[in-house]
């Protein structure tokens, strides 16, 4: 079992002053006070090419980096833009690098948890935040239950990312806390990751007709 767990944060936007990056930088904080080692992957600083299926076989180093760190990680946080009712593209890019994390032992992000924060500029986020958890259950992670959808970021955070209210940053430390927590109870059984990898193996699909009527 690991001595340190590792948190890393996943996220921001390619705006200079990001909201999504300074809300991802407070929930990293809520993990560290759990214990956790925290990374941080900075979207504008990860400075990722578009993804190409040509090029998975020899990425480029800022995409190794980024799958290997990520791969290391027990668990993640998620921080996006809300873009037109969803997640931004340049958030998306990088989750469909994840993709060489498809023959890692194990695969995707099996046995990681991963808490979600989107920030929007009108009344609500959760669509980008429902967004990202699709992308989770995909690459077989598991989600927080508590998530923070930031409405109207623009005036929930100054320019050096200090969030204006303290219960949201009360609130975005929970969210990390609890990234910290979860990814502690599956540190605590390692046999899970080899269950994991067993019980997709055993899943049988549907037939067509089963499918037709489900
Ligand atoms: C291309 C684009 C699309 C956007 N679409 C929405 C949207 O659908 N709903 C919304 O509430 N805000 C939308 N916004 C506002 C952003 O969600 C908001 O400014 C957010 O805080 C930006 O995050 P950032 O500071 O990390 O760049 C959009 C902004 C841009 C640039």
């Amino acid at each position: 079992m690991k001595s340190q767990l590792t948190v890393v944060g996943l996220g921001g936007s390619l705006a200079e002053h990001s909201s999504s990056l300074a809300a991802l930088k407070i929930a990293l904080q809520g993990a560290a006070d759990a214990g956790a080692k925290t990374d941080l992957l900075d979207i504008r600083q990860l400075s990722l090419p578009m993804y190409d299926p040509g090029a998975e076989n020899n990425p480029p180093g800022s995409v190794r980096r980024m799958c290997d760190t990520i791969h290391k990680s027990d668990g993640l946080i998620w921080s996006s833009p809300m873009y037109n009712g969803t997640i931004s593209g340049s958030f998306k890019n990088a989750l469909d690098w994840l993709k060489l994390l498809s023959d890692r032992n194990p695969p995707y992000l099996t046995d990681k948890v991963i808490g979600l924060i989107s920030t929007a500029g009108g009344m609500q986020g959760l669509q980008a935040v429902n967004t990202m958890e699709f992308v989770v259950r995909a690459l077989r992670g598991w989600a927080v239950p508590l998530v923070m959808p930031i409405a109207q970021a623009w005036k929930a955070f100054d320019k050096e990312g200090l969030a204006q209210d303290a219960q949201l940053t009360e609130q975005l430390r929970a969210l990390g806390r609890e990234v910290a927590r979860g990814s502690c109870q599956f540190a605590l059984q390692p046999p899970t990751k080899a269950d994991a990898a067993k019980a997709e193996t055993e899943i049988t699909p549907l037939s067509d007709e089963e499918a037709r009527t489900a």
